[in-house]
């Protein structure tokens, strides 16, 4: 059984939350109500504490229990948290950091998962402010539970019902039974992240920018799927995520023998920035510079490519590419889409500093082998890779 925190702010649906809380009890969870100044213009305190036997908290400055700061300790206490309703105006100060009530307190120092349940106008509802809010909220990770359409107090027929309190409690228990974090419990997937890097000497090495935060971000986001994650990473400057195993790797031909051995993953995405050319020959002593010489040449020969070998070599593994490009970019995509024989082939431009290689953001058109293809919008390695991993799982038919 769980520890739930309901929200409640400035909603006609505010009645709606006591019914909740009332079914959440009745489950055998634990519930602390918390209520915004404009819930309370709705519904009183009371009817939550006769419920939910918990102090039900409205003032961020009223501390009631001396050993604890509650706007901290309700997050750490919660399992979960849930405000139904959330009105426009919560939505919106929450997405732009504005915490100037207990409930927008508690939900500033927490860490765990928040679902949200939207209820208002249907003007409101549509209003472009509210609609970017919501979606920066989703990239953010916050849960909605999106409004339905119906007869809504203003008198419109029309979008901006909050969801029914049964269809709150069922996403809430299945939540709770981890059933809807783990569509891919039981799939193993396998990661190729960051720069490879191929010795010349001793000491010198030929290398690229790339810093691993795309393949890391992928690798967390599989991994709050519930997969099985391995991530073979070159060397990087990033923390392991927390629960994937990580093989660490420096040159071409290691990421290799490591991929080769994880060819029965059920996904393969291979995001890491691998040499095309190693040196013929490593010098096993530093190489030296001479008077005779002014233009050094160091002859190369092509690398073993681990993603062609992937498309090539597998028994069911829906292979994943990645093409940095600088121009030309989809003519190239699609041609590392049919010569490696990929499933998706994911297109980034690295000529932009603010996207791709080395950067926190990223934008990316993923082109599919059936022909189709979905451009994502820029945005952060982890909120995008939540997006591509999405689109991957409705293209392998593995969503639930
Ligand atoms: O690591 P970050 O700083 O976060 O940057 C992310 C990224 C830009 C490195 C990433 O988004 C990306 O584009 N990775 C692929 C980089 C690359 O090497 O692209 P490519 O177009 O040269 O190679 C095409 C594909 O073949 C890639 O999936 C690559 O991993 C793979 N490849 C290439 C050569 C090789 N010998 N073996 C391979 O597997």
């Amino acid at each position: 059984m769980a520890n739930i925190v309901i929200g409640v702010t400035g909603s006609i649906a505010a009645y709606k939350a006591v019914d909740l809380t009332s079914k959440l009890i009745q489950n055998g969870h634990e519930v602390k109500v918390v209520l915004t100044d404009n819930a309370l213009e709705f519904i009183t305190p009371l009817a939550f504490q006769a419920i939910g036997r918990n102090h039900v908290y409205t003032d961020t400055f009223k501390e009631e229990d001396p050993s604890v700061i509650s706007h901290i300790n309700i997050g750490e206490w919660a399992d979960l948290i849930i405000v139904a309703p959330v009105s426009a105006n919560t939505i919106s100060k929450l997405a732009n950091g504005i915490y100037d009530n207990m409930l927008l307190n508690v939900l500033a120092a927490n860490t765990k998962p928040v679902l949200l349940a939207p209820a208002m106008n249907v003007h409101m509802y549509e209003q472009p402010a509210v609609q970017r809010n919501m979606k920066l909220l989703l990239d953010e990770g916050y849960q909605i539970l999106d409004a339905e359409s119906g007869f809504l107090a203003c008198g419109y027929n029309a979008k901006g019902r909050m969801a029914n309190v049964p269809d709150i409690l069922g996403y809430i228990e299945d939540f709770l039974s981890g059933r809807e974090n783990a569509p891919l419990e039981g799939q193993k997937v396998v990661i190729t992240a960051g720069p490879t890097r191929e010795a010349l000497d001793p000491i010198r090495y030929l290398t690229n920018h790339s810093s691993g935060k795309m393949g890391y971000s992928l690798a967390e986001g599989f991994k709050s799927l519930g997969a099985e994650v391995v991530l073979v990473s070159g060397p990087v400057k990033l923390a392991p995520p927390e629960g994937v195993r990580v093989v660490d790797v420096v040159s071409t031909e290691e990421m290799f023998e490591a991929v080769r051995q994880h060819m029965d993953a059920d996904i393969g995405v291979f995001a890491a920035a691998v040499s095309d050319y190693t040196p013929v020959s490593f010098s096993e002593g530093k190489m030296k510079k001479t008077d005779e010489t002014d233009n050094l040449v160091i002859e190369l020969k092509k690398t073993q490519d681990i993603l062609k070998y992937a498309g090539h070599n597998n028994e069911g593994m829906y292979v994943v590419g990645f093409a940095a490009e600088t121009d030309d970019v989809k003519n190239y995509a699609l041609k590392k889409l049919k010569d490696k024989k990929a499933d998706c082939i994911i297109m980034n431009d690295v000529s932009n500093p603010a996207i791709g290689m080395n950067s926190d953001d990223n934008e990316v058109t993923l082109l599919f082998r059936d022909g189709s293809e979905k451009h994502l919008e820029k945005a952060s390695k982890p909120a995008l890779s939540r997006k591509i991993i999405q689109e991957l799982l409705e293209h392998t038919g593995r969503e639930r």
